[in-house]
């Protein structure tokens, strides 16, 4: 098989690649990024030398960049994760995000149209279904949840959802769609929550938490989710959205604080700042579906998975620190600044 992953050079991207070359070593793996301030070509490096591994610098919104790269690969699967994927910068710029996720989206469905395909993927999130109150935890996003977003970054994915099931509608192209809940683990960008707070703990500096730290989030091992769109491209229907998520709800201000425990660092650091603006208060992922059709379940338990997520940054802080060290200040500054 031939599968073109777009956005491999980023967090959940790259982790599939490593995932994929490792489980089915004859399967052929095409890695199409822009390598945008997201993307990191050093990530890639352990499979840079594979001979079924290629990667090819190219803008998903370039047609013909993505047309040529088909008629040579003749790929057989789809996976997207190409995306402008930080909510924070979207509330600053949106049109990026309007470019990418939605354009960059249907130009792929269309080369898929051209040349013959088994399966498209999309790679979505859970933020397409908006918040749910923390006073109802009885409440989560089923696949019948209706779109309902807060961000530009969340309406351009779900604006590329709609597209997605359109093409399944109209063209009978062979699609399917997964949204995931937050994922967190290796080769995460440090403007999240997880690795900025790991890097600021590391250099002594103040952790910031947005408003009072209470927003719940449903996190999940990078791997499992991985595990989750291998089955969906392998065994998932076709036309159909399966929800990915773990049961793991947490707030922001206890993950900032075992962070903090794990690192041995005060909890002076915390800086509570300025909320961001839409703030989405709780997601909360119901997997029922991807696990009774699918079998999937998630394997990572969240102490085992943070636990190794903290030991990733630890040994791997040129990694990081040549991100945070780049045109990463310039963002830094202008986020969190006087915030
Ligand atoms: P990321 O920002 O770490 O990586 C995005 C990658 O896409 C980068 O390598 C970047 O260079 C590339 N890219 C951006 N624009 C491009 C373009 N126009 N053409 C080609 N490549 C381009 O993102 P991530 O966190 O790995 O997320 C991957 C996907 O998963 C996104 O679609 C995101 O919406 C979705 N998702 C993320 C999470 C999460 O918790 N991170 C959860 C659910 C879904
Ligand atoms: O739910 C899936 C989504 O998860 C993905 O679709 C997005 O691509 C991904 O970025 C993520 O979105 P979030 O907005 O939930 O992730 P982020 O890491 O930016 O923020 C997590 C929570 O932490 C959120 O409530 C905001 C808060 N936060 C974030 C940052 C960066 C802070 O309190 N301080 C911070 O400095």
């Amino acid at each position: 098989m031939t599968i073109i992953v777009t956005g491999g050079a980023g967090f959940i991207g790259s982790n599939f690649i490593f995932y994929m070359l490792g489980k089915y070593p004859s399967d052929r793996i095409i890695c199409l990024d822009k390598l945008t301030y997201a993307g990191n070509l050093s990530t890639l490096a352990p499979v840079m030398e594979n001979k079924n591994f290629r990667f090819v610098k190219a803008d998903i919104c370039d047609r013909e960049a993505v047309y040529k790269l088909f008629e040579e690969e003749k790929p057989d699967v789809v996976v997207n994760f190409a995306a402008e994927s930080h909510v924070d910068r979207s509330i600053e710029d949106p049109e990026v995000f309007l470019r990418t996720n939605i354009m960059g989206t249907a130009v792929l469905m269309d080369a898929c149209r051209k040349y013959g395909i088994i399966r498209y993927h999309q790679v979505s999130t859970d933020e397409v279904y908006g918040d749910l109150p923390l006073d109802r935890p009885d409440l989560f996003f089923t696949e019948e949840t209706p779109i309902h977003t807060s961000s530009p970054y969340s309406s351009s994915k779900a604006a590329a959802d709609l597209l997605v099931l359109a093409y399944y509608r109209t063209y009978n192209l062979p699609v399917s769609i997964s949204r995931c809940s937050n994922n967190y683990g290796p080769y995460h960008f440090p403007e999240k929550l997880i690795p900025l707070m790991i890097a600021n703990a590391l250099n002594d500096k103040p952790l910031p938490v947005y408003g009072e730290g209470l927003n719940v989030r449903d996190w999940l091992y990078v791997e499992d989710h991985c595990k989750a769109i291998d089955l969906i491209i392998r065994k998932g229907r076709v036309g159909e959205v399966y929800n990915v998520g773990g049961h793991n709800e947490m707030r922001n201000i206890d993950i900032v604080k075992i962070i903090c425990k794990a690192l041995g660092k005060s909890e002076s650091l915390i800086t509570f700042v300025k909320d961001r603006k839409g703030h989405d208060m709780r997601y909360a992922i119901d997997p029922t579906k991807i696990s009774e059709e699918l079998g999937w379940l998630p394997e990572t338990k969240f102490e085992e998975g943070i636990k190794k997520t903290i030991q990733w940054y630890l040994d791997n802080r040129s990694w990081w620190e040549e991100i945070v060290s780049g045109e990463y200040k310039e963002y830094y500054s202008k986020m969190y600044d006087k915030r």
